[in-house]
């Protein structure tokens, strides 16, 4: 083998995000933003020297070398381009985990098997932060729109949903407005919350797991003003727990006064911004203008895509 590449899209949570971490089910979509993980007989940087200076990408390593027997060469070449945006909630950690699991399964001639690199990549995002829920790495394996739910560490389950983002729906419009915590800072802020506010907590579970049946709802029915309305509450959900800042609040607030719906996708974020904000209007210039006045870049994606997949294999 010369050379192998495979790719992986980044993901959006459309509802039930750190609910998600508790139990709840949420509703996640793969982008059409990849991350590529190429290895090489010899060019590009060395393995080796890449995982000493990265921690997660020795994590990964370690993963995939006990799980599957197989010590990974020093000397192969390794080289990562992407279009997914870093520490915005959109799964571009997800997608190295899952992207060089595949690649590396590859390379060293095992069985393409998505559900194992998914799962290898679940106990790689577990060393970053350890309640994570998997719903990352599995729909950055899977790709389409998943109904996901940890019911227990050795029992997850998803449902690949039968349909698409209606076409009828505008197009969603995102905004990174950045941020300055990783996933664990935010999980483990919602889990203090959790213990201070046990009763209302339990409460809240319940709403996030009703507004996400509601959207699920929406998107089959092709309903777009309850989907639109199904947005909104589930950021007034989040927005119950630390994580949605002030400048992000500020932002959404004004999509909906213009008449839109918006939310945080993710882990969120509370010194200053808080990751990508998925925004929906039925006229797209309004929301570019929003983000303009915000100072932000609004970009758009197509939702739905392909999971990991191999792109290149060369003898
Ligand atoms: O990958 P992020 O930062 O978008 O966060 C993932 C979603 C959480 O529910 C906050 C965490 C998890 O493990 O599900």
């Amino acid at each position: 083998m010369s050379k192998v590449t495979v790719s992986a899209p980044g993901k959006l949570h459309l509802s039930g995000e750190h609910a998600v971490v508790y139990g709840n089910p949420a509703v996640v979509v793969s982008t059409s933003l990849r991350l590529y993980v190429t290895l090489t007989a010899s060019a590009g940087s060395a393995f080796g020297d890449v995982r000493k200076n990265d921690p997660f990408i020795d994590a990964i390593a370690a993963v995939f070398e006990k799980k599957m027997g197989k010590p990974i060469a020093s000397s192969l070449g390794f080289a990562i381009t992407s279009t997914i945006p870093v520490g915005a909630g959109m799964g571009s950690s997800a997608a190295l985990a899952v992207a060089l699991i595949g690649a590396l399964s590859q390379w060293y001639g095992f069985p393409w098997e998505p559900k194992l690199i998914n799962e290898l990549a679940y106990q790689a995002e577990k060393t970053k932060h350890i309640n994570s829920s998997g719903s990352d790495p599995a729909i950055v394996t899977h790709g389409g729109i998943l109904w996901y739910r940890r019911e227990l560490d050795f029992l997850k389950t998803f449902w690949l949903l039968p349909f698409k983002i209606p076409k009828m729906f505008a197009p969603f419009v995102l905004v990174n407005t950045k941020r300055k915590e990783s996933t664990g800072d935010l999980v483990s802020a919602v889990a203090k919350y959790q213990k201070l506010h046990e009763r209302q907590f339990i409460l809240l579970r319940d709403a996030f797991e009703q507004t996400t049946k509601q959207m699920t709802q929406a998107i089959h029915d092709e309903d777009e003003q309850l989907f639109r309305r199904m947005i909104t509450q589930n950021q007034r959900l989040l927005e119950k727990l630390p994580v949605v800042s002030r400048e992000a609040t500020a932002f959404i607030r004004a999509v909906e006064k213009a008449g839109g719906a918006a939310k945080i996708s993710g882990a969120g974020g509370v010194a200053k911004g808080s990751g990508v904000v998925i925004t929906t209007h039925s006229e797209i210039g309004v929301l570019q203008q929003l983000a303009d006045t915000f100072g932000y870049k609004p970009f758009q994606t197509v939702l739905g895509g392909d999971g990991v997949r191999v792109e290149q294999m060369t003898a």
